[in-house]
């Protein structure tokens, strides 16, 4: 089976193509447009601008895809979509690139949640250069969702079932990452500038609150954290690298210390067999070692993985591999005239 995904829900225009046979997965095309330069000058991403891009960059990015896979265009099977979550301006370009496809080359559609991509990016074993296996999962699994929208601990009884046990009830933790990046004026996007400078610096420099780490649900809370690192700078020279690097790691230590936490105990209050995280700040090596070694010395009888750093961040191949399980259960097909984009889509 031959899958085309194309993912625009934020600020990457995306495309993929893949052949599932079995539980093996040939990337013959993974092709990301990311637009970081044209967003970087406002600190954020601007949504007009975002699907001014996506137009302009989805017919390169398909074009270019088909070339690498050397496959004729009628050869593939489904097209599979990010219906949303996301910006709606950016979903728009995707799913009406989508539409126009499976019109005119008769193809069915497969509606995919962007975050059902971030999990099951999960299921990616690596065998060699683009070159995939599908695990055999072992249910239940719990996914803690970490990205630029989402911070959601996703329960999983079996494939395409999910069940959000908690989520955060203001900022996502990836907005987190990016705005006390902004605050210490390091560009954006803030995630991987925050990991390399909490490096070098010290984690107890400052006593950052853990929002909602006492509460018995599984919620989580980001903005007073964000909050207290804007009143901290507001004392301290921004300017001096020591100083940033401290907020840095005492902010990093702050939020990976919940999201760590809540993860242990939904883990142990569902009876997991699996842990896994997605999303953009899943490529976060110091949450990967907290995570993994928490449950080593608390729970080791769980498994704890991670997706393959490549597909953290958003990519179309995360929604060919959700898409081919879509498939596989026939749920979510559709056909270009009923596809919508719908940016509040909840996982279910
Ligand atoms: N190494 C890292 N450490 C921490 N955060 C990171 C890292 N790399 C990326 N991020 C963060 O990940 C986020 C982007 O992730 P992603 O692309 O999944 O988000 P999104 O698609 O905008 O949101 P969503 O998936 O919720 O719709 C940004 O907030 C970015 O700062
Ligand atoms: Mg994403």
């Amino acid at each position: 089976m031959i899958i085309l995904s194309i993912e625009t829900s934020c600020d990457e225009t995306a495309a993929s193509i893949v052949r599932v046979k079995g539980r093996k997965v040939e990337v013959l095309a993974d092709v990301v447009s990311s637009q970081i330069k044209l967003h970087q000058k406002f600190g954020g991403v601007v949504p007009q601008l975002a699907a001014r891009a996506h137009l302009q960059n989805m017919v390169p990015v398909l074009e270019k895809a088909f070339k690498k896979a050397g496959i004729a265009k009628k050869k593939i099977d489904y097209i599979a979509i990010t219906k949303g979550p996301g910006l709606i301006p950016a979903l728009m370009i995707g799913v009406n690139a989508a539409k126009a496809l499976s019109y005119t080359l008769d193809k069915p559609l497969v509606e995919v949640n962007h975050l059902e991509g971030h999990i099951y990016a999960n299921w990616l074993e690596k065998e060699k250069a683009d070159l995939y296996t599908l695990k055999k999962m072992e249910f239940p699994v719990l996914c803690l969702i970490v990205s630029g929208g989402h911070t959601q601990l996703v329960l999983m009884k079996k494939d395409m079932r999910f069940q959000i046990v908690g989520e955060t009830v203001d900022d996502a933790v990836g907005e987190a990452f990016d705005k006390v990046a902004k605050i210490l004026e390091l560009g954006y996007p803030g995630g991987p500038m925050i990991e390399n400078l909490a490096v070098v610096g010290n984690g107890e420099a400052f006593a950052f609150p853990r929002p909602m780490m006492g509460s018995k649900d599984f919620n989580f809370s980001f903005s007073g954290l964000k909050t207290a690192v804007l009143y901290e700078t507001q004392k301290g020279d921004k300017t001096d690298k020591k100083y940033q690097a401290d907020i840095a790691a005492s902010f990093q230590v702050a939020a990976l210390d919940v999201l760590v936490l809540k993860a242990l105990k939904a883990a142990k209050k569902y009876g997991v067999k699996n842990v896994f995280l997605g999303g953009g700040v899943s490529a976060n090596k110091a949450l990967r070692k907290a995570l993994w070694e928490k449950f080593k010395k608390e729970l080791p009888e769980v498994n704890v993985d991670f997706p393959p750093f490549k597909f953290t961040t958003d990519n179309a191949l995360m929604i060919a591999i959700a898409g081919y399980y879509h498939i596989a259960q026939g749920k979510g097909i559709t056909d270009c005239k009923h596809l919508k984009a719908d940016m509040n889509l909840r996982l279910k």
